[in-house]
This record gives C-alpha cells, sequence and structure tokens, in this order.
C-alpha cells in the first residue's frame, strides 16, 4: 500500500498577520508534488493563510477544536467553523493541550469524535514523557491513547484520520527521537491499528513522526517504513527550512 506522505507545520502560537501571509504565501509557492502540505496557523490568521496560499494544494488544519457543537462556550472554535473557515484538518490531543491545558484522554477522544462528525480529518496527537519512557512506558502510555479514541469509533469513521506520534521530549527541545526509536513506536501503532480495525485499514492511514523535526534530520527519520511523514513545529515557521523538510518527505 502507498501512502502519500504528509508533512504539517504546527506553527503554535507563533507570528503576526504580515509573517503569516508571506510564510503561507512562500510554502505554496514552492511545496513539492508527492507529498501533502498541511499549514496549522494560529486561527485568527486563517483567512489570510488560505488567501495567500489560494490556487495551490497546501492544506490547513486547526490546532484545536471544541469537544462540543456550537452553543454558548465562550472563547471556544467548533468543529463546523473550522470547517466553514476552509480546514480540511485538525490537531486533537497535542501535547501542550494535554499538558498546559490538561486535556486527558477521555476530552481527547471527544474532540476527534466531534471532528469526525463534522467531516474534518482528526491529526491524533500522542507520545510519552521522558519519566515515562525511562520508565519503559511508552506502549503503554501511547496503547492508552489510542485505545481512548480506539473504543469510540468504526474502522470506516477512521478513514482519513491521521496519527502523530509525539514524543513529548522531543518537542522543543532539540533532543530528537532516533530513526529506530521513532520506526519502533510506529510499527507499535500500527500494529494497534490492525488488530483493532484489520490489516487494510492500518496499512492505509498515515502516521506522522513530531519532536525537533528539522531539515538536516527529516530523510533519516521518514526512511521508516511506518513513517509517513511529520508535524513539524519549530522548523515550519522558516519557509526554506520547513519546505526543505517536505521535500525530504518525497524521497
Ligand atoms: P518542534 O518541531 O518545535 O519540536 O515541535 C513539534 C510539535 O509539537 C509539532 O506539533
Amino acid at each position: 500500500m502507498t501512502r502519500i506522505p504528509l508533512v504539517a507545520g504546527n506553527w503554535k502560537m507563533n507570528g503576526r498577520r504580515a509573517m503569516a501571509a508571506q510564510l503561507a504565501a512562500e510554502v505554496a509557492a514552492g511545496a513539492p508534488a508527492g507529498v501533502e502540505v498541511l499549514l496549522c496557523p494560529p486561527l485568527v490568521y486563517l483567512d489570510t493563510v488560505a488567501a495567500a496560499a489560494k490556487g495551490s494544494p497546501v492544506c490547513f488544519a486547526g490546532q484545536n477544536v471544541a469537544a462540543t457543537s456550537d452553543g454558548a462556550f465562550t472563547g471556544e472554535v467548533s468543529a463546523e467553523m473550522l470547517v466553514d473557515a476552509g480546514c480540511q484538518y485538525v490537531l486533537v490531543g497535542h501535547s501542550e493541550r494535554r499538558t498546559l491545558f490538561a486535556e486527558d484522554n477521555a476530552q481527547v477522544a471527544d474532540k476527534f469524535c466531534r471532528a469526525l462528525e463534522a467531516g474534518l480529518r482528526p491529526v491524533l496527537c500522542i507520545g510519552e514523557t521522558l519519566a515515562e519512557r525511562e520508565a519503559g512506558r511508552t506502549e503503554q502510555v501511547v496503547n492508552a491513547q489510542l485505545e481512548a479514541v480506539f473504543s469510540r469509533i468504526t474502522a470506516a469513521q477512521l478513514v482519513g484520520a491521521v496519527i502523530a506520534y509525539e514524543p513529548v521530549w522531543a518537542i522543543g527541545t532539540g533532543m530528537t527521537a532516533s530513526p529506530d526509536q521513532a520506526q519502533a513506536v510506529h510499527a507499535h501503532i500500527r500494529a494497534r491499528l490492525s488488530g483493532a480495525f484489520g490489516a487494510e485499514l492500518a496499512e492505509s492511514l498515515r502516521l506522522l513522526y513530531g519532536g525537533s523535526v528539522k531539515a538536516d534530520n527529516a530523510a533519516s527519520l521518514f526512511a521508516g517504513a511506518d513513517i509517513d511523514g511529520g508535524l513539524i513545529g519549530g522548523a515550519s515557521l522558516d519557509a526554506e527550512t520547513f519546505l526543505a523538510i517536505c521535500q525530504a518527505a518525497t524521497a
């Protein structure tokens, strides 16, 4: 099964309108063929980014989504609003949401299901902390994060979804997982998918690696048989660097 690689730039809470427009235009102009390119800008700049990338195949995602439908939820943004604003995808369960905003597995599963209901493709972010890895609990943690979602959905609903493995200790630290460490967890995730939903679906889904991916380590990470691209933080804020990472995913 050939999976089209996916490289997503998670801008997090960075930039201003002019920077967002310029970065999106440069990414749109330089996006290589053979890889799906996804931008996750701050929500207030989504229209600007979409306008700057108009006519290009670049896709867009929210960085977060409300766990509920529209209503009296001050400060939240619904899945339907993200669709309305031009998003095809949404990140759910990013480790910064889990750690800094106390999102637990159940809330993440709620958000995942809401995204599906609205027709968005969720990008489920999972990963262990350094303490969990050192305690030999990586698979256990990842299993619980997956199971919270798997127990709520069918195989048919999972078509088109994406899973991003982002070890918390590698995010923004410059401490990238080695290609072998990343591939081992990705193979484990695919095996869990296969066990829960069958080999065909498991083979069709894209698994991204995230955590200090840079232009000089992307190719070796993406060479992993079960690594289908990346979720890029800091390095996605520079067009040349991000495009080099996108290029590495096409190889
Ligand atoms: P960095 O690439 O800055 O480590 O961030 C990874 C990440 O959290 C992407 O969602």
